[in-house]
């Protein structure tokens, strides 16, 4: 997120809304590869608030896609409504890739268009198992231009 700070009270004007330390919609450049750039849910691995939505809207250069390499770490128990989603964003359109990533594993996904967005939510009941998310994205070129 770009933010201009002239003095601590605009710069806290300029947040956009958060719930529980994340944005709905954090808006990320990915780096050209081999650089990368992370991001992670909050307090990431020492666990998540409850009833929080995250998301991150990442975009790549043009003739670039994006790389995620997703490390989810959430409750394995049936009963928890933890999610991780992977959304391939053309224009305004968002079509989901994958729902519910392996809750508990490594996940490399690529973009068909310029842009990622991943969602986050969490449920209203914590577990020692729930790390979070961590997330580490590049841009890959598609050869064109
Ligand atoms: C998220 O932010 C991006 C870039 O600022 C914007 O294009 C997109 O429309 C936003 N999405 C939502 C759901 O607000
Ligand atoms: C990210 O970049 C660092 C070096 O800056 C490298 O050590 C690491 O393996 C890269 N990670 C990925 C997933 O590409
Ligand atoms: C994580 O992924 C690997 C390879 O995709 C798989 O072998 C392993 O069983 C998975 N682990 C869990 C906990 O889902
Ligand atoms: C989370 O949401 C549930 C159901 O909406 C609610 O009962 C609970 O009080 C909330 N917990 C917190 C800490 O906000």
């Amino acid at each position: 997120m770009r933010q201009l700070c002239f003095a601590g009270l605009i710069c806290l004007l300029l947040k956009p809304l958060t719930t529980e330390g994340c944005s709905i919609n954090s808006t990320l450049d990915a780096p050209q590869s081999p650089a990368n750039h992370t991001f992670s849910s909050p307090s990431w691995p020492q666990g998540y608030p409850v009833n929080m939505t995250c998301g991150w809207y990442i975009t790549a250069p043009e003739d670039h896609i994006v790389m995620l390499q997703l490390t989810s770490q959430l409750s394995s128990s049936h009963s928890s409504k933890d999610s991780v989603e992977v959304y391939d964003v053309e224009s305004s359109e968002l079509s989901l890739i994958t729902i519910r990533l392996a809750l508990q594993n490594t996940s490399t996904v690529f973009s068909k268009f310029r842009s990622l967005y991943i969602l986050f939510t969490s449920d209203d009941k914590t577990s020692p198992s729930e790390q979070g998310i961590f997330a580490t994205y590049t841009a890959i070129s598609t050869g064109k231009g």
